[in-house]
């Protein structure tokens, strides 16, 4: 039997930084309901679509008061009626009536709240789980890519790059991953505990701890350190996340980094003494700023161990992809629903980058909820790495925990990706 989308619902809660957020309930005429939350980044870049938030003083002009108002106002009369499963059609519609390009005018926290919501709803409608429900064939349980030591925007340390990462490769499934991810972190925590002192195991934004370290060559000690005396050595490899773009100066086009200023083919140098040193580092996600597409360019030919990953750079959006591709620029992509706004633009984007060779890592914000439907996105595209943040919280646990769930489910059928974690499709 066909469920048509009868109601919206939309209130403002606060995400696991205080700040606030849409959560859309979408209904149907069968009486299914579905929920989702829309997250949120920090440093964001500067082609993500547009969330719309209320100025003036509430929440420091951070509400989202107008953009569930035109949920109400705008939305929901244009998609009462259509058939729930309809999911292409119901993103579509609402970026129509948005018509802007990068969402601005209802939001896209406003779209991409109810874009998730109703995937949800259709999913309860065909009673099946929502990985199921958007590929019947979804088996894949990725590697999670750990964020457990942070600087950059997300930490108020004086550390450079944002995202120290470990993913678990060598386990035997998602769920012996995650138990050693829990090993490594407290391990860390004692490490920092002895060496710097209480202050160092502080949380920062992600979950991960943000000690006052100012170098990146020394955090990677402290972190492969941990890994050694965690006894996961020939387990675990490296991540980092530069997110280039919060220590670029456009006007001088360089990059101020550890006290040096460089410009883009020193920083590469830089990177390629900091690979040398640790070659169990086997990505690097924005390690230049997302407009230097010479420099990245000659990076993703001078790392190609790696991969290099585009995050500000593609902002989830097919259009720059097409671009990456045909210049041979990055060799990976993230993927994050909110940088593009709708769950359709973000599986096509997803799909595009894996046909042409390029493996997706499916990435949460550093601003999230208790709301884990990146996990189930994240199977159903057979992702080979999950970006889950940290350890610490319950908006981090919720992912880690779905993606156990569903692998129990899986049973049998679920593969871990471990060292296929580059797979495309
Ligand atoms: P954000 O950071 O969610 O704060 O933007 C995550 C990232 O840069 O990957
Ligand atoms: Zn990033």
């Amino acid at each position: 039997m066909q469920s048509k989308l009868s109601d919206i619902h939309a209130i403002e809660i606060i995400d696991n930084r205080g700040m606030p957020t849409i959560r859309a309930t979408v209904t149907t005429d069968t009486g299914r309901k579905g929920t989702a939350d829309v997250p949120c980044g920090s440093s964001t870049g500067a082609y993500e679509a547009q969330e719309v938030r209320d100025g003036g003083s509430r929440y420091q002009g951070k509400g989202v008061r107008k953009a569930i108002q035109n949920i109400y106002e705008k939305i929901l009369p244009s998609l009462q009626g259509i058939d729930i499963t309809r999911q292409r059609e119901i993103d579509q519609i609402m970026c129509a009536i948005d018509g802007t390009p990068d969402k601005s005018a209802i939001g896209a926290n406003a779209i991409l709240g109810v874009s998730l919501a109703a995937a949800k709803t259709a999913a309860a409608c065909c009673d099946l789980p929502l990985y199921r429900y958007l590929n019947t064939g979804g088996y894949v349980l990725p590697v999670p890519q750990a964020c457990l030591l942070n600087g950059g925007l997300h930490a108020g340390n004086d550390l450079d790059i944002q995202e120290y990462c470990v993913m678990p490769v060598g386990a035997d499934s998602f769920s012996q991953g995650v138990e050693m991810l829990c090993d490594i972190f407290q391990t860390l925590r004692e490490i920092l505990l002895h060496k710097i002192g209480k202050s160092a195991v502080n949380s920062s934004e992600d979950g991960g701890f943000a000690p006052q370290l100012n170098r990146s060559a020394e955090a990677m000690e402290y972190l492969t350190r941990a890994v050694e005396k965690a006894g996961y050595v020939d387990k675990v490899l490296y991540a980092l996340d530069f997110a280039a773009g919060s220590f670029y100066d456009p006007k001088n086009k360089t990059y101020r980094f550890e006290g040096e200023i460089y410009d883009t083919e020193g920083m590469i140098e830089m990177i390629g003494r900091l690979l040398e040193e640790f070659p169990a580092i086997v990505s690097i996600e924005d390690p230049l700023f997302e407009d230097d597409w010479d420099g990245w360019r000659t990076l993703t030919d001078t790392f190609t161990a790696q991969m290099v990953v585009g995050d500000d750079l593609f902002a989830t959006n097919i259009r720059r992809l097409k671009r990456a591709f045909r210049l041979g620029v990055a060799n990976a992509t993230l993927c994050k629903v909110n940088q593009i706004g709708t769950l359709t633009e973000a599986i096509d984007a997803a799909r595009y980058a894996q046909r042409n060779g390029y493996p997706v890592v499916m990435s949460v914000r550093s601003g999230e909820t208790e709301d884990n439907v990146l996990s189930d996105i994240s199977v159903a595209l057979d992702a080979g790495v999950f970006k889950t943040g940290g350890i610490r919280g319950s908006d981090r646990g919720t992912n880690y925990n779905r993606f156990i769930e569903i692998e129990a489910e899986l049973g049998s059928l679920s593969r871990y990706a471990g060292l296929d974690y580059k797979r495309k499709i």
